[in-house]
């Protein structure tokens, strides 16, 4: 299974899932990385790992149909089973989200349908939540609001701020995306209508 990873930022979970392909017996490999910024250190460890990437910035676009579908002829140029949204910060169109329906997930920093958006380590602070989280899910036309297929749940501890609490949550998404992604390779998840299928069941 190929696997294409769209990334804006420091890459720690594109990282998680280079270490993932390169085990023995992995049953996926990440064919391409593309960054909508230049700087983005995740470019960086694509390159260590001598994967191909590219940039396509945003900036040199004006319109966000005319950045997807250069999005989209980067991504397919590679021709990947999946396309894997590990910190991309930009808002997808729906002819985005249409094109890849099915073999599109993202990975969210919390435990959705809390908090989509952004500063959710914050928000779950604020609200006094006694835990936190993660969540990978398909992606729909609905920002965050896809459905789910792995989450993985963090203790609250007296004394977090929204740095400590991010960090704790990002073990936690170094495990569960490489998790989703070896079962989507191994054809064991499915997107069917709006909902998740793991091994036939519904998630
Ligand atoms: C992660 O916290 C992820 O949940 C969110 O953006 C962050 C990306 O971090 N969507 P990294 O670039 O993978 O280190």
């Amino acid at each position: 299974c190929k696997v294409a990873v769209l990334i804006s930022g420091s890459g720690s979970n594109l990282q998680a899932l280079l270490t993932a392909s390169n085990k023995t017996g992995a049953p996926f490999s990440i064919c391409s990385v593309i960054s909508n910024r230049p700087d983005a250190y995740g470019l960086a460890r694509a390159a260590a790992a001598g994967i191909a990437a590219s940039v396509v910035d945003h900036h040199d676009f004006s319109s966000r149909t005319s950045f997807d579908r250069a999005l989209i002829e980067a991504i397919d140029r590679q021709t990947p089973d999946l396309v894997v949204l590990a910190g991309f910060m930009r808002i997808l169109t729906p002819e985005f989200v249409r094109h890849y329906r099915g073999r599109l997930l993202n990975i969210h920093p919390s435990l959705l349908p809390k908090y989509q958006g952004l500063h959710t380590h914050r928000r779950a602070l604020q609200a006094g939540d006694s835990e936190h989280g993660a969540t990978v899910h398909f992606v729909t036309e609905e920002l965050d609001g896809g459905p789910p297929v792995v989450q993985a749940t963090v203790p609250i501890q007296a004394g977090d701020t929204p740095e400590t609490l991010a960090n704790r949550v990002q073990v936690q998404e170094h495990v569960i995306y490489p998790l989703a992604v070896t079962w989507f390779a191994e054809h064991r998840l499915h997107m069917q209508g709006e909902r998740a299928l793991l091994d036939g069941a519904l998630l």
